[in-house]
């Protein structure tokens, strides 16, 4: 394996075994095997950019049946709803201006721009999820986006004015032909905007479950820019955001189009001092994982041993790195409860967990719940408050494993 974006070595610092793909809920009864891939990720020696060592093909994970929603979470549809709205005021605010979505899932995003008359087009391959989009009343293109699919929506359509990304662009190995794509695109003043899980939040918080299948790319402010620089790209600005346990929204343009933004240099300086790049860093965060596997594993034997009810929330895509490399089955979190109507009824990829409605958490409410969801858990936690009320406790295992 070598770099996806500079082709440069790569140097291995976690490696989380054999794994399925973490959306890929199982029929009861299905009994044929499971696909799997290691999960291990490295560093680029070269560019510092990120990522897994083993690439999963991409019609394993993004299908007619892919099930994840980004309607689930009401924190998601307020925080897209947002960043419409600040788009429309600026960046879209010109003459029949017009946006491109990668990754636009059921339309959380692009609804608020159908809604307000603009110019849009999604463009999302899990079939499922874009006829969601649609009868959102969102135009969207059941495709991959890649270099020939962003060059016949400009022929289409002509140039963008904006194109964006949210939880997608860190999801696609193949970034050369993603770039040539924007490059192909994008108006000559238009921007590239992204939001992905950030590295160095990742290695503060040991969330060691955001490395998974989907995730092939860890962006930090670093990497990103020499992905763009190479590109023909500059990184102009970067905000960080507080959703999915801590992500970084990056604007690209193309180079001397735009006016940097000097809250780059201070991410910038702030990587260099926190060392997010170092190997020492990336080892210390490796070992601190197996930390926080053990003590999972503990409490759980723990809580089956002596009698106590156990139930997980939130089948997340998350949580199929921490069950399958921790080794937690039935046996220790008999069901998992979530909203998302394709999981339920199904089995959590690798683990065989049973999926359940919401509405199985209390009856009666277990004595823990482990939020598999933690990235929700303000959302979460207000709306099942009866569960603490009526003595249960939250099991929580990032930054560490502690009892809420
Ligand atoms: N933007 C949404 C969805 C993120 S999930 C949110 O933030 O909630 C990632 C999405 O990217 C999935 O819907 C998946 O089907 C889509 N995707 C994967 N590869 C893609 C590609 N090459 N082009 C466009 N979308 C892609
Ligand atoms: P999320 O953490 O957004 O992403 P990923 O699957 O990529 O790790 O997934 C949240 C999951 O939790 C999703 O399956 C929906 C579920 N969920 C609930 O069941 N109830 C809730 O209140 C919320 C916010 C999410
Ligand atoms: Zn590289």
């Amino acid at each position: 394996m070598s770099c996806r974006v500079c082709s440069g070595r790569l140097t291995e610092f976690a490696d989380f075994g054999r794994q399925p793909v973490s959306d890929a809920f199982v029929t009861p009864g299905d009994t044929r095997e499971e696909f799997s891939f290691r999960l291990a990720v490295g560093i680029c020696e070269t560019c510092t950019m990120v990522q897994l060592l083993e690439e999963v093909p991409r019609e394993r994970m993004f299908h007619e049946a892919y099930p994840y929603l980004s309607s689930g979470s009401s924190v998601m549809r307020e925080h897209f709803q947002a960043l419409a709205k600040s788009l429309l005021a600026t960046e879209l605010s010109g003459p029949d201006p017009f946006v491109v979505e990668l990754g636009c899932n059921d339309g959380t995003m692009l609804r608020s721009i159908a809604e307000a008359g603009v110019r849009h087009l999604g463009v999302e391959p899990s079939g499922g999820v874009a006829d969601l989009a649609a009868s959102k009343g969102v135009r969207v293109v059941k495709d991959f986006f890649e270099e020939a699919t962003a060059r016949r929506i400009r022929d289409a359509d002509g140039p963008a004015d904006v194109i964006y990304a949210a939880n997608t662009l860190c999801h696609i190995p193949y970034m050369e032909s993603i770039l040539s794509g924007v490059d192909a695109l994008l108006r000559p003043d238009g921007v590239f905007v992204f939001e992905d899980p950030y590295l160095a939040d990742i290695l503060e918080r040991a969330s060691f479950d955001q490395i998974y299948d989907e995730h092939f790319f860890f962006f930090a402010a670093g990497s990103v820019q020499e992905m763009a620089r190479r590109s023909g790209f500059e990184l102009v600005g970067v905000e960080r955001l507080p959703v999915h346990g801590g992500e970084v929204r990056y604007t690209l343009a193309r180079a001397g189009a735009r006016r940097r933004s000097p809250a780059v240099d201070e991410l910038l300086a702030a990587e260099a001092s926190a060392g997010v790049t170092d190997l020492a860093t990336l080892r210390g965060f490796a070992a601190r994982v197996e930390r926080t596997r053990d003590e999972l594993v503990e409490l759980l034997t723990g809580l089956r041993d002596k009698g106590a009810t156990v139930a997980g929330y939130g089948a997340t895509a998350k949580s199929a790195t921490v069950l399958n490399y921790c080794g937690i089955g039935p046996e220790l979190v008999p069901f998992i409860c979530d909203t998302t109507p394709a999981k339920q009824g199904r089995l959590t990829p690798g683990s065989g967990i049973p999926v359940r409605g919401p509405e199985a958490f209390a009856g009666p409410y277990p004595e823990y719940a482990v939020l598999f969801a933690w990235n929700h858990a303000e959302e979460i936690m207000a709306k099942e408050r009866a569960f603490r009320e009526a003595g249960g406790r939250w099991i929580l295992y990032v930054p560490e494993v502690r009892l809420v």
